[in-house]
Parts: structure tokens; sequence; C-alpha cells
């Protein structure tokens, strides 16, 4: 399906690693709006290499950086205009990463080096990414920048552990930086919350298939798949959300506003 939602928009598209990722489904939805965009993971990402089926597949760029490294981002950013030949009107920010959770560390004995880890790759380089945008003035007007996040920021998951703090600042980051950059240039930055969903950042997390089961059970339209996420992706990125800023916008089929349902309670039945 195309409706040239994007035709003659640029972009930046971060963290695509293999088909299941929320933001390889992203890249190929925007390609298929007829967008021009350059895709970028973490040097050490690459090595699996599937993401060069994905440039091709959409005939684009694959710039590495680290989204911790200031350096980095600059040079992407400096590198990306350059080859698409302007300023950006669309970035999407699909990062996350917790050593507490790759490790299995309790919440309440988290090791604070990952802490800090995890807060730096998973939350403040969406900062550092809007901070370089920002000071080489490298979007365009109404230009939008889309977060992916989930509801533990707002709600305790247990096992979410230290990426729920994460995703709490990305959040807040969001909101600040919304402010300065729709001051600035009428630029917009939002999170979409996403359900649970099948990747390698989701199967990190300790029991993740017992709860995706539960959360189906307790969205009154189940589940939303990455490729509806990459739907919303697209609506944000185009010209028809131009007036939506500083949101966190629930993309969870009801979850986020349910108590129960009846398919949970029959459970209890049981
Ligand atoms: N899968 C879910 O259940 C779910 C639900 C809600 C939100 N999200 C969020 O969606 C986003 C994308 O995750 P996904 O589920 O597609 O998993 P994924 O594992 O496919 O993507 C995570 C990406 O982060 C990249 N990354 C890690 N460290 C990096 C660094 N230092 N620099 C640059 N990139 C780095 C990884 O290489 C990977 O491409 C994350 O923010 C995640 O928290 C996922």
């Amino acid at each position: 399906m195309s409706n040239n939602l994007l035709k003659g928009k640029r972009g930046i598209i971060f963290g695509a690693l293999n088909e299941q990722s929320i933001a390889w489904k992203v890249a190929e939805r925007c390609h298929e709006e007829g967008a021009q965009f350059v895709l970028t993971n973490a040097p050490i990402a690459m090595r699996m290499g599937e993401i060069n089926q994905l440039a091709e597949k959409t005939g684009t760029k694959i710039i590495p950086a680290d989204a911790t490294s200031v350096e980095d981002l600059d040079n992407l950013i400096a590198q990306s205009t350059n080859h698409l030949g302007g300023k950006l009107d669309f970035v999407l920010h699909s990062i996350g990463m917790s050593l507490n959770v790759r490790k299995g560390k309790h919440y309440t004995e988290n090791d604070y080096k990952f802490y800090q880890q995890t807060m730096d790759v998973s939350a403040i380089s969406l900062h550092k990414t809007l901070a370089s945008l920002y000071k080489t003035d490298a979007l365009n007007e109404w230009a939008s920048v889309v977060a992916l996040t989930y509801i533990a920021a707002q709600r305790i998951f247990p096992d979410y552990n230290d990426m729920a703090d994460a995703k709490s600042l990305l959040e807040s980051i969001t909101r600040s930086f919304g402010y300065h950059y729709g001051i600035k240039n009428k630029v917009r930055v939002n999170t979409i919350s996403q359900s649970p969903t099948v990747t390698t950042a989701g199967q990190g997390i300790k029991g993740f298939y017992e709860f995706i089961n539960f959360s189906e059970k307790m969205s009154p339209l189940g589940n939303a798949s990455a490729l509806a996420c990459a739907d919303y992706c697209i609506a944000m990125f185009s010209d028809l959300t131009r007036y939506v800023t500083m949101q966190n916008l629930f993309h969870d089929g009801g979850f986020s506003n349910t108590g129960v349902t009846q398919s949970v309670i029959e459970k209890f039945g049981e």
C-alpha cells in the first residue's frame, strides 16, 4: 500500500538490526511511501550484515554511528544531509539496550555502570541526536522526530528492569526538546509507545512470551504488530500530523486504558 505520503522527504532511520526490528519495517514502509533516507546502527551491530539486505532493497546508504557518541552523530548527520542533498524531514530513534537486563541483574541489585549505559544508549542518545541536529540546523520546518517507547515508563512491569527508567527519561527528553525545537523551527518530537513485539530487544526481557500473551488478552484490539507500528510512524512523519508534538502516543490496541478484560477474568476462573 503506497500513498506517496513521504514523497520528497529525507530522513535517518536508527536501529534496523534484522527483519524483526521495528526500524526494519519502518524503513520498508518509508521506501514504499517515496522517502529517501539513510540507515544507521552501532558499528558492532553491523557485524551480522543483515542491514545490507535492507539497504539493497530500499536503495539506501548505511552510515554507522554509535548513538552514544556525539562525534559519531555529528558525522552521521553531516554525511546524511550531504548524501541526501539537503536538510532532513524525519528521524526514527529505535534504540534500546540494557546490560542489567541482558545479564539478569535484578532491579534492586542493578550494576550502576550498566545502569548508566542503559540511560546513555536508550534515552540520552535521543538528546544527543536532537542536540546535534539542532546545532547544525539539519532539520527542515515541520520535520518529525519519533522515538519508540514502552508503557513501563508509566506503570511497573517488573522484568522490564532499568529500561523502565530509561523510557521515562526518553519521554521526558521528548517533551523538553520538543518544546525548544518547536519554538526554533516548528520541529515535532514524539514518542510512540508500542505493544510488546517479538524482536531481538523484546525477547531479551525475562518472561517475554508469557507477557506478550497476557498483553494480547488485555488489549481490546490485540497487540499491535511491528508493521502496524511502522504505519503509525509513517503517519507521524507525514504532513497529516503537523500539530502533534511533545506527546507520548500509545500504539497498543487499547492496553493502556484497560483495567481488565473478560478473557483475563475467565483465566482466573479456571
Ligand atoms: N520489542 C518490543 O516489545 C518493544 C515494545 C515497545 C518499544 N520497543 C522499543 O522499540 C525500539 C526498537 O527495538 P526493537 O524491538 O525493534 O528491537 P531491536 O533489537 O531490533 O532494535 C534495537 C536496536 O538498538 C540498536 N542499538 C543498541 N545500542 C546502540 C547504540 N549504542 N547505537 C546505535 N544503535 C544501538 C541495536 O543495534 C538494534 O538495532 C527500542 O527503543 C525498544 O525499546 C520495543
